[in-house]
């Protein structure tokens, strides 16, 4: 295992066959250390913030695990109006964002024209903020229009780069390949792009997730978020498995290792399956944070998965909790942009 890691971190490559043994390992401190390592020759001790704006909880899709999908009849919804979203910006300017990630549903209602303005008045009150999109398939012509608009970056989580495994985690008329097409388009116009998928969901084998390593190496994603999956009780996986947490950290660290200046995210549902889920995802070579700062009226109902955290603390709360988690991994936050290593428009 060792010679494993020892390739991983010289040729940022490994055999599928190892691979597989490494993600199925348990913990194995020399994948950890060499990740840790890894994320401080490039970054420091310096872990990025972004201030995630949960904008709509509709959703026209209807994906067998998320809590948003359509078909879930006992979610109450919301829609932020484009004035509640810049208060949220504007509380987290002060809180030290500089970054804000919009994210939602796939809300028909709002218009590209909306996205636009919404975007065109962030970058206009905060030209020194990043500003991220999470809103999921669009046509290459409205993504253009967002980036035009001043959109910086893209997340978009490929979910599972098995066609046949994403066919059984969504309905007919989800496509993998367009989803694939989607993040093509992104990198083509020029977006810093996200990627990422979840671990443990119904049905995953160890070759998808060297699958999923594999599409990532093709596209040389900016960012990739990965988190465990967790079920939702009124989605038709609800009596299924979570994902698990060694598996998730495992992932981690290889990405740490495969993908040296990405953005990697120590992710919301790490924190949930874990009390130090985040902590240890940090540990596992993550340096990236994304507190929540949603109005908190409306965070209980922004729930793709059940016992997500975060829900009842003010923004400002998080951010100083936060802070401490840092700390207490030899971490801290830095009031930037964060960009990927070399890119910034
Ligand atoms: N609608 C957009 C999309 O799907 O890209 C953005 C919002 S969606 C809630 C964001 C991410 O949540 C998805 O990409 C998916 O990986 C994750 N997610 C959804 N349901 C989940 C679950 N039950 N457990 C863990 N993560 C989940
Ligand atoms: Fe909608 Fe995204 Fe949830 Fe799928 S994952 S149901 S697209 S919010
Ligand atoms: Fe949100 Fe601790 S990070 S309450």
């Amino acid at each position: 295992m060792k010679n494993i890691v020892r390739s991983l971190f010289f040729t940022r490559d490994a055999s599928d066959d190892e691979l597989r043994r490494l993600i199925d390992s348990e913990h194995f401190d020399p994948l950890f250390e060499r990740a840790n390592e890894v994320r401080h020759l490039h970054f420091g001790d310096d872990v990025y913030l972004r201030g995630l704006i949960e904008f709509s909880n509709y959703c026209k899709n209807d994906c067998f695990y998320c809590g948003l999908r359509a078909s879930n009849r006992s979610a109450v919804r919301y829609r932020l109006t484009h004035d509640e979203i810049l208060q949220c910006c504007d509380e987290g300017y002060r809180l030290g964002f500089r970054t804000f990630v919009l994210q939602s549903g796939e809300d028909p209602s709002f218009k590209d024209e909306d996205i636009c303005q919404i975007v065109h008045s962030i970058k206009t009150k905060y030209p020194d903020c990043a500003v991220t999109l999470s809103i999921g398939e669009k046509s290459y012509n409205s993504y253009l229009a967002y980036f035009q608009a001043g959109a910086d970056r893209y997340l978009l989580r490929h979910e599972t780069a098995s066609d046949e495994h994403y066919r059984s985690l969504h309905p007919q008329n989800m496509d993998p390949v367009h989803r694939k097409e989607c993040l093509r388009n992104l990198k083509k116009i020029g977006y810093q792009v996200g990627s990422g998928f979840m671990v443990g969901t119904p049905g995953q084998t160890l070759d998808n997730l060297v699958q999923d390593l594999r599409f990532l190496q093709e596209l040389e994603p900016h960012m990739i978020g990965i988190g465990p999956f967790i079920p939702h009780g009124e989605t038709p996986f609800a009596h299924e498995a979570q994902g698990s947490l060694q598996r998730t950290l495992n992932l981690v660290a290889i990405l740490r290792l495969m993908f040296p200046q990405a953005l990697i995210p120590a992710t919301t549902a790490l924190g949930t399956i874990d009390p130090r889920g985040r902590e240890l995802g940090l540990q596992a070579g993550a340096n990236v944070v994304m507190p929540n700062l949603s109005p908190v009226r409306v965070r209980k109902l922004y729930t793709p998965y059940e016992n997500k955290i975060c829900t009842g603390e003010e923004a400002a709360q998080c951010r100083r909790c936060l802070e401490r988690r840092l700390e207490s991994v030899g971490l801290h936050s830095v009031v930037s942009r964060g960009d990927y290593p070399g890119v910034r428009r």
